[in-house]
């Protein structure tokens, strides 16, 4: 990636681990995962190897202390942990088998199959037959030091049969520990994580090993490395490691052609929902380790190996009720209630229909029976009803006239596709507001999920942001510790994040408002353009909103929004209570804006497609948004531009029928450079 991108990102790297490490000292409390500073730390390192003149004295990774001690010791490893190049279909495996009978001159070779467990890679050393150090893939070159967590895994035999040798395989957390913590999470109001891999990695990479030991994690072990040319094929080494008790998977074949190994591929993918660990496709491994040898490697992957990736995970499920929500805005969104189902390692019982146009366009009826997706982090969507399915008495879904909370007459505007409430006084409403307002990207105040705030609204303990702040003090009488859920060390824990959620900048505290259409990006333009909460005070205090017109991207309906938002008393008084004015100091304390980034994408929604030399999808979208632009994940007439990198589908047809401009990762970055 260029210079430019690469500074813009070491800005913020810094600026965010300073934070961070500050929060970690000063609150003790870090905000983020030991695993989530690690990568930002790591990829600041990486940063500045390629431009050393980074490294300035204020870089994080010249300060001793607060970075140093959150970090892992190196291993460097004996063999670099290279990862596999990757196939989806089956004309990129017939490459694949033509490559090898050419280069081995074998006309049918022996494969091993193997599931490709979603986990992250680990090395075990065993030295005398004992078990002395572990280590994380890390680059493929140095990985981190993990012996300590490694060590509290059951299933990894400390002492082994064997004398020296290298043991590698994939840390996963089974589908059902990770129902389960997920579960005990969300009951301590922590954050939940997206999928069973992230949890595995969140658990290892942990400084303190005793909080990997509190999680349940499994080790499948699939090559031994050792000096001594002890095994002939893959599957004797599969078989001695099974003889060491360690944990090998038992869906494994040894296929003598290329048709055999798809039956196996086609057979297991149809089994994957119900396996008990997340898998995303399925190793091909030559049997013959000699010849494996004689293959070697490319610059960057084996040629004895491919991983054939499975397509998104679909499954198939029943709508049992169909209901609707009011949202923060008054926007009333159908749900489907499903009976549940797992789905990409999670299990669904709900899905949006997004709202009544698409719902009456799909037609989803209750009783149906239908089709999902999950693909990555990405919430389920139901694809189709399956037609031939469909029960004699499913009728078509009619949507309420009014509101599921208030029961106030439903609204739809003029050039709008949402049906609104449009009770400002609608509790639905002022619930979701609060919800906001304590989510990540807003006040980010761990252990005030949907829940609490549901339990402390109903209970009349909170009714607008403001009592959030004043709880501590309140509970001399309210005693929340008493009530059921929450004892001491959890409230104790709550009051500690809100007091540190306190200080917070101008760009999340205009998010956490909640007004509408003021999401992340205009928050962060108006925040870069006013600088300072004493403008936007200003702004609000004189209706001098004409100033927002000169943000790039902003117009009369999102300035609309910002001033009857403001022009509710209520509103108004909650902000001056929150941030202070003239009169009356803020409980908060709202930090200026970073200096402004050019708004090069202002006003324009991005959509991004298959995969990137230069970052990942969830970094380019970031990349996006920071210079202004919006990114969606499905192409509409919305849609400004389409960067497609390779293997772009479906999206990128969908692209031309609507003659949206199509651009490469290279014109991107150009575009961000110029
Ligand atoms: S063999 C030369 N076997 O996939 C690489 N890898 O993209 C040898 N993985 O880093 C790897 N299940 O984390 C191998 N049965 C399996 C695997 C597996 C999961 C992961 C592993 C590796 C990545 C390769």
């Amino acid at each position: 990636m260029s210079y430019l991108i690469k500074k813009e990102r070491h800005k913020e790297l810094s600026n965010l681990l300073n934070l961070h490490s500050k929060q970690y000292y000063i609150f003790d409390d870090p905000g983020i995962s030991d695993a989530e500073y690690d990568n930002l730390y790591k990829e600041l390192l990486k940063i500045e190897e390629e431009f050393p003149e980074l490294k300035s004295e204020t870089s994080p990774s010249q300060k001793i202390g607060a970075s140093v001690s959150r970090k892992f010791k190196k291993i460097t490893h004996s063999v670099p942990m290279i990862s596999l190049d990757n196939a989806y279909n089956e004309d990129d495996i017939s490459a694949f088998f033509d490559r090898v009978r050419k280069l081995s001159n074998i006309e049918n070779v022996d494969m091993v199959l193997e599931p490709k467990m979603d986990g992250l890679s680990a090395s075990l050393i065993y030295k005398d037959g004992v078990l002395v150090s572990a280590s994380t893939r890390g680059d493929g070159v140095i990985g981190e030091d993990v012996t300590a967590n490694i060590l509290t895994i059951d299933g990894i035999p400390k002492k082994i049969g064997i004398q020296d040798v290298e043991i590698r395989g994939e840390v996963v957390m089974l589908k059902s520990d990770f129902q389960a913590l997920n579960k005990q999470r969300e009951e301590a109001a922590e954050k939940l994580f997206a999928n069973p891999r992230n949890a595995a990695a969140g658990s290892l990479r942990q400084l303190d090993h005793r909080v990997t030991a509190s999680r349940k994690l499994t080790f499948f072990a699939y090559s031994i490395i050792s000096s001594k040319n002890i095994f002939k094929t893959q599957m004797e080494v599969l078989e001695a490691l099974r003889s060491y008790g360690l944990v090998v998977s038992d869906k494994i074949a040894l296929c003598k052609n290329q048709s055999e190994a798809f039956e196996f591929y086609k057979k297991i993918e149809r089994q994957r929902a119900e396996l008990e660990y997340d898998i995303d496709g399925i190793v091909y491994k030559v049997n013959d380790l000699l010849l494996q040898k004689q293959l070697g490697a490319s610059t960057k992957f084996p040629r004895h190996s491919i991983a054939y990736k499975f397509p998104a995970e679909k499954a198939q499920t029943t709508v049992l009720n169909i209901i609707t929500q009011v949202g923060r805005t008054g926007n009333i969104t159908p749900v489907a209630e499903l009976k549940p189902v797992t789905v990409g390692g999670v299990v669904v019982s709900r899905a949006t229909l997004h709202n009544k146009d698409e719902l009456d366009k799909r037609d989803i009826r209750i009783g149906d029976r239908v089709v999902l997706q999950r693909a990555g982090d990405v919430i389920p969507q139901i694809l189709y009803p399956i037609l031939e399915e469909r029960p004699a008495h499913a009728v078509p879904f009619v949507f309420p006239m009014t509101c599921p909370c208030c029961e106030a007459a439903l609204v739809k505007e003029e050039n709008e596709v949402a049906i609104k409430c449009i009770n400002l006084g609608c509790e639905a409403q002022l619930v979701e507001r609060l919800i906001h307002f304590v989510s990540k990207l807003a006040f980010n105040i761990d252990g005030l999920g949907e829940q609490n705030i549901r339990f402390l609204y109903e209970r009349g303990i909170i009714k607008s942001p403001v009592d959030i702040f004043s709880l501590e003090e309140r509970n001399g009488e309210l005693h929340l510790e008493d009530s059921e859920g929450w004892g001491t060390v959890s409230v104790k824990k709550l009051f500690k994040s809100i007091n540190s959620a306190k200080t917070v900048p101008l760009d999340r505290f205009i998010y956490s408002l909640g007004i509408p259409q003021i999401g992340r990006a205009v928050s962060k333009a108006i925040a870069n353009f006013l600088k300072t909460y004493g403008n936007f005070l200003e702004c609000v205090k004189n209706n001098s909103e004409e100033d927002l017109y000169s943000i790039q991207g902003i117009g009369s309906s999102i300035v609309n929004d910002f001033r009857s938002f403001f022009t509710n008393e209520n509103n108004k008084k909650i902000l001056i209570k929150l941030g202070g004015d003239e009169n009356s100091k803020g409980i908060v304390d709202i930090v200026n804006a970073e200096s402004a980034e050019r708004e090069i994408f202002s006003g324009q929604t991005i959509v991004f497609t298959g995969s990137f030399k230069n970052f990942s999808r969830e970094e380019a979208r970031a990349l996006a948004e920071k210079f202004g632009g919006r990114t969606s994940s499905s192409i509409s007439s919305k849609t400004s531009f389409v960067v497609a990198g390779e293997n772009a589908g479906q999206k990128i047809d969908q692209a031309r029928k609507m003659s949206i401009n199509i651009i490469s990762e290279d014109d991107f970055i150009k575009k961000i450079e110029n």
